[in-house]
């Protein structure tokens, strides 16, 4: 029997207690031992509720327990979760995580304090919800020179975003919708600003290529500025607007960089990310010799992330007393700057603004929409960042959506 203790009792914490109940046999079979939920730790009592017993207020009684073996943190947040998994590292108790911003924060740092107490920080649910892209990224391709991850990484995102495209609704409605079903953040800033996909993107490039990528580095921009006339023009084009994060390896000037970034970008119905819509995500990897493998599923809520977390409980007690080899180096990645990424790009400019469209971009093709008498949209050539903003400034744009091919 190894016994549990789960931090936190929200969203994912009670799913993880029903995953643990409702799949019982299976996992105990897998696992090759009980599992049993000793300690649930939250501030709140849940009179009625079947774990009611198991609920403590204090992190010292998990602490200062010998028989928990492991600790579930699905708290949320850098502190106190910071200090709770550190202490619970160095106690000798095995740590499984699906929080992003810790991991993003602190990963390698408690890789290593784990791996020096001979536990294990493992954290597959902090990326893409229920999706394996973590176990397959560290332990999968191996064989791979992994050198570019493009993913719809945040649920809310794209379940609001595709509400907008497929049943034309308004943004505000929509996100209080993901909150209802428990897909948002506690704060949807993080969500909708793309800080939550950008921690994700640092945690999945930190493995790829073997470096730490700071994400506070990564430029980040989020969905509230796209509108409906945005997703119309989306539609005219035959794209989708999605929120991507994605990051690759180059060279610039002979020295090996990461251009990374999360932003709002048109796909064509070219590449297979065109196709993941509401609370699915998606991660498109591409490996020199792999070429691409996407790995999709349910990017967010209460069972498919607490499927992830459980299936990392059971790797702990599968590896008890023995380390999990991570991928991950903390030496800094060197993320380059996004002004000499090349790529195409969208513009919305006023209709009188057709000669310094010209003049600046050449001949472009129009697209009109009918509501729209005052201005037109056009697609450009591959521009670097840098070379788009100077000719959008001197055009005067109303706006722009950056555009994702697909790599040969
Ligand atoms: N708020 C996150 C999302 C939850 O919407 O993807 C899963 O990390």
């Amino acid at each position: 029997m190894t016994k549990i203790a789960v931090l936190g009792y929200g969203t994912v914490g009670s799913g993880v207690a029903e995953v643990l109940t409702r799949n019982a046999k299976l996992i105990n079979n897998k696992a090759k031992e009980e599992i049993e939920i000793k300690y649930i730790l939250d501030l709140r009592d849940f009179p009625g509720d079947p774990n009611e017993k198991k609920v403590v207020h204090d992190f010292d009684i998990i602490l200062k327990d010998p028989e928990v073996r492991i600790v579930v943190e699905v708290m949320g947040g850098l502190h106190p979760a910071y200090d709770f998994t550190k202490a619970a590292l160095e106690a000798g108790k095995s740590v499984c995580t699906s929080n992003k911003e810790l991991v993003a924060e602190h990963g390698p740092e408690l890789i290593s304090i784990a791996h020096a107490n001979n536990v294990n920080y493992l954290f597959e649910a902090s990326c893409g919800g229920g999706i394996p892209i973590i176990r397959p990224l560290n332990s999968s391709l191996t064989a791979d020179d992994v050198d570019e991850i493009t993913g719809i990484l945040n649920g809310t995102t794209n379940y609001i975003l595709t509400e907008m495209t497929q049943k034309g609704l308004k943004y505000e409605d929509v996100l209080k919708d993901a909150q209802e079903r428990g897909y948002a953040e506690r704060n949807p800033e993080a969500d909708v600003e793309g800080y939550d996909a950008v921690r994700k993107l640092a945690i999945l490039s930190s493995l790829a290529y073997a470096r730490t990528a700071d994400y506070k580095k990564i430029y980040t921009e989020g969905i509230t500025k796209i509108t409906p006339d945005d997703i119309d023009y989306a539609k005219a084009l035959g794209m989708e607007i999605k929120l991507l994060a994605t990051s690759r390896k180059t060279i610039v000037d002979g020295v090996k960089h990461c251009y990374a970034l999360v932003s709002p970008f048109l796909i064509g119905q070219d590449t297979p990310l065109y196709s993941v819509n509401g609370v699915y995500n998606a991660i498109l990897v591409h490996g020199n010799m792999l070429g691409y493998a996407m790995f999709y599923g349910a990017g967010a809520g209460s069972l498919p992330t607490a499927s992830a977390v459980v299936s990392d409980v059971v790797d702990e007690v599968r590896h008890l007393g023995r380390t999990l080899v991570f991928n991950w180096n903390p030496a800094q990645l060197d993320i380059a700057s996004i002004e000499n990424d090349k790529r195409r790009f969208f513009v919305r400019v006023s209709a009188d603004k057709a000669d310094t469209v010209k003049a600046e971009f050449g001949e472009v093709k129009k697209v009109e929409l009918a509501n729209l008498k005052n201005e037109f949209g056009f697609v450009t050539e591959q521009l670097s960042e840098k070379e788009f903003n100077e000719k959008a400034e001197k055009v005067g744009i109303i706006s722009r959506i950056r555009i994702k091919d697909m790599a040969e």
